[in-house]
Protein backbone atom coordinates (compact mmCIF):
# COMPACT_ATOMS: atom_id res chain seq x y z
CA UNK A 1 0.00 0.00 0.00
CA UNK A 2 1.50 3.68 -0.71
CA UNK A 3 1.22 6.19 2.13
CA UNK A 4 -1.39 8.52 2.07
CA UNK A 5 -0.43 11.52 0.24
CA UNK A 6 1.10 14.46 2.03
CA UNK A 7 -1.62 17.23 2.20
CA UNK A 8 0.42 20.79 1.88
CA UNK A 9 -0.55 23.83 4.46
CA UNK A 10 -2.39 26.80 3.75
CA UNK A 11 -1.22 30.49 4.95
CA UNK A 12 -1.86 31.58 7.67
CA UNK A 13 -0.98 27.86 9.47
CA UNK A 14 1.35 28.95 11.84
CA UNK A 15 3.84 25.78 10.67
CA UNK A 16 4.65 27.94 8.15
CA UNK A 17 6.25 30.77 10.00
CA UNK A 18 8.37 28.17 12.35
CA UNK A 19 12.28 28.35 11.61
CA UNK A 20 12.85 24.47 10.60
CA UNK A 21 15.67 22.77 12.37
CA UNK A 22 18.78 21.49 10.05
CA UNK A 23 18.28 17.90 8.78
CA UNK A 24 20.76 15.73 10.97
CA UNK A 25 22.04 11.98 9.95
CA UNK A 26 19.82 10.15 12.07
CA UNK A 27 16.97 12.06 10.14
CA UNK A 28 17.75 9.69 7.16
CA UNK A 29 15.32 7.24 7.14
CA UNK A 30 12.51 10.28 7.70
CA UNK A 31 13.97 11.59 4.64
CA UNK A 32 14.08 8.94 2.89
CA UNK A 33 10.46 8.18 3.26
CA UNK A 34 9.31 12.28 2.89
CA UNK A 35 11.42 13.12 -0.57
CA UNK A 36 9.28 10.86 -3.09
CA UNK A 37 6.11 11.82 -1.05
CA UNK A 38 7.26 15.69 -0.85
CA UNK A 39 7.40 15.32 -5.25
CA UNK A 40 4.09 13.30 -5.48
CA UNK A 41 2.12 16.64 -3.39
CA UNK A 42 4.50 18.90 -5.54
CA UNK A 43 3.73 17.56 -9.05
CA UNK A 44 0.28 16.75 -8.48
CA UNK A 45 -0.63 20.82 -7.34
CA UNK A 46 1.46 21.24 -9.64
CA UNK A 47 4.03 23.49 -8.34
CA UNK A 48 7.41 23.55 -9.31
CA UNK A 49 9.32 24.13 -5.57
CA UNK A 50 7.99 22.37 -1.96
CA UNK A 51 10.11 22.94 1.19
CA UNK A 52 9.26 20.52 4.05
CA UNK A 53 7.47 22.88 6.08
CA UNK A 54 4.73 23.46 3.57
CA UNK A 55 3.64 19.95 4.74
CA UNK A 56 4.28 20.13 8.51
CA UNK A 57 8.04 18.66 8.52
CA UNK A 58 9.95 21.34 10.34
CA UNK A 59 13.29 20.09 8.26
CA UNK A 60 15.60 22.18 6.54
CA UNK A 61 14.68 20.16 3.13
CA UNK A 62 12.94 21.39 -0.47
CA UNK A 63 12.39 19.49 -3.38
CA UNK A 64 12.61 21.76 -6.61
CA UNK A 65 11.49 20.46 -10.42
CA UNK A 66 11.20 23.72 -12.94
CA UNK A 67 10.87 20.75 -15.66
CA UNK A 68 12.30 22.74 -18.74
CA UNK A 69 11.09 21.41 -21.30
CA UNK A 70 8.66 19.10 -19.90
CA UNK A 71 11.40 16.99 -18.53
CA UNK A 72 11.22 16.05 -14.92
CA UNK A 73 14.75 17.23 -13.19
CA UNK A 74 14.07 16.40 -9.69
CA UNK A 75 16.32 18.44 -7.29
CA UNK A 76 16.32 17.66 -3.69
CA UNK A 77 18.29 19.99 -1.27
CA UNK A 78 19.76 19.02 2.36
CA UNK A 79 20.50 22.19 4.55
CA UNK A 80 20.62 24.56 1.77
CA UNK A 81 22.19 27.88 2.10
CA UNK A 82 23.06 31.12 0.16
CA UNK A 83 26.33 31.18 0.26
CA UNK A 84 26.85 34.47 -2.37
CA UNK A 85 24.45 36.57 -4.06
CA UNK A 86 24.35 38.91 -6.56
CA UNK A 87 24.07 43.38 -6.18
CA UNK A 88 21.83 43.73 -8.56
CA UNK A 89 17.96 42.93 -8.42
CA UNK A 90 15.06 41.25 -10.50
CA UNK A 91 11.59 41.73 -9.70
CA UNK A 92 9.51 38.79 -10.52
CA UNK A 93 5.99 37.44 -9.99
CA UNK A 94 5.94 34.47 -7.35
CA UNK A 95 3.06 32.29 -5.95
CA UNK A 96 3.44 29.45 -3.22
CA UNK A 97 1.44 26.31 -3.13
CA UNK A 98 0.87 27.41 0.69
CA UNK A 99 -1.01 30.40 -0.88
CA UNK A 100 -3.35 28.98 -3.91
CA UNK A 101 -4.33 31.34 -6.64
CA UNK A 102 -2.25 34.37 -4.86
CA UNK A 103 0.63 35.99 -7.28
CA UNK A 104 2.87 39.10 -6.69
CA UNK A 105 6.18 40.92 -7.70
CA UNK A 106 8.90 39.94 -5.47
CA UNK A 107 12.03 41.17 -5.70
CA UNK A 108 15.20 39.20 -5.14
CA UNK A 109 18.85 39.10 -5.60
CA UNK A 110 19.38 38.09 -9.25
CA UNK A 111 21.69 35.29 -9.11
CA UNK A 112 22.66 33.57 -6.22
CA UNK A 113 25.22 30.22 -5.66
CA UNK A 114 23.60 27.77 -3.18
CA UNK A 115 25.42 24.94 -1.07
CA UNK A 116 23.50 21.98 -0.08
CA UNK A 117 23.87 18.33 0.63
CA UNK A 118 22.21 15.55 -1.82
CA UNK A 119 20.42 12.78 -0.91
CA UNK A 120 23.40 10.98 -0.47
CA UNK A 121 25.20 13.66 1.78
CA UNK A 122 27.21 14.76 -0.77
CA UNK A 123 27.90 18.77 -0.57
CA UNK A 124 27.02 20.22 -3.47
CA UNK A 125 27.24 23.90 -5.06
CA UNK A 126 24.77 25.63 -7.25
CA UNK A 127 24.74 28.77 -8.72
CA UNK A 128 21.77 30.01 -10.28
CA UNK A 129 20.05 32.81 -12.13
CA UNK A 130 16.27 33.74 -13.71
CA UNK A 131 13.17 31.68 -12.19
CA UNK A 132 16.34 29.07 -10.66
CA UNK A 133 17.54 31.30 -8.51
CA UNK A 134 13.92 33.08 -7.38
CA UNK A 135 12.94 29.46 -6.85
CA UNK A 136 15.96 28.61 -4.79
CA UNK A 137 15.61 31.71 -2.81
CA UNK A 138 11.65 31.32 -2.41
CA UNK A 139 12.16 27.39 -0.88
CA UNK A 140 15.20 28.38 1.35
CA UNK A 141 12.41 31.31 2.82
CA UNK A 142 10.20 28.92 3.81
CA UNK A 143 12.60 27.02 5.72
CA UNK A 144 13.13 30.10 7.83
CA UNK A 145 9.76 30.57 8.00
CA UNK A 146 9.26 33.22 5.51
CA UNK A 147 7.01 33.28 2.76
CA UNK A 148 6.80 35.65 0.01
CA UNK A 149 4.22 37.79 0.78
CA UNK A 150 6.51 38.64 4.02
CA UNK A 151 8.86 40.51 1.29
CA UNK A 152 5.90 42.32 0.37
CA UNK A 153 4.61 45.88 1.87
CA UNK A 154 2.15 45.24 5.06
CA UNK A 155 -0.83 46.51 3.01
CA UNK A 156 -0.09 44.23 0.20
CA UNK A 157 0.42 41.06 2.32
CA UNK A 158 -3.08 41.53 3.82
CA UNK A 159 -4.86 42.34 1.21
CA UNK A 160 -3.96 39.01 -0.32
CA UNK A 161 -4.13 37.09 3.34
CA UNK A 162 -7.66 38.74 3.11
CA UNK A 163 -8.12 37.22 -0.12
CA UNK A 164 -7.29 33.94 0.33
CA UNK A 165 -9.07 33.56 3.43
CA UNK A 166 -12.12 34.62 1.55
CA UNK A 167 -11.63 32.14 -1.20
CA UNK A 168 -10.35 29.57 1.45
CA UNK A 169 -14.12 29.97 2.96
CA UNK A 170 -16.01 29.80 -0.25
CA UNK A 171 -14.13 26.55 -1.32
CA UNK A 172 -15.50 25.27 1.96
CA UNK A 173 -18.93 26.48 1.68
CA UNK A 174 -18.32 24.82 -1.68
NI1 LIG B 1 6.21 28.55 -1.49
Amino acid sequence: MSPAPLSILIAPDPRLKTRARPVREEDGAAVADLVPRMFAAMYEAPGIGLAAPQVGVGLRLCVIDLQPENVKTPLVLINPSIVAASEDFVTREEGCLSLPNQYADVTRPARVRVRFHDLAGKSQEIDADGLFAACLQHEIDHLDGILFIDRLSPLKRNMILRRLAKEQRQKAAG
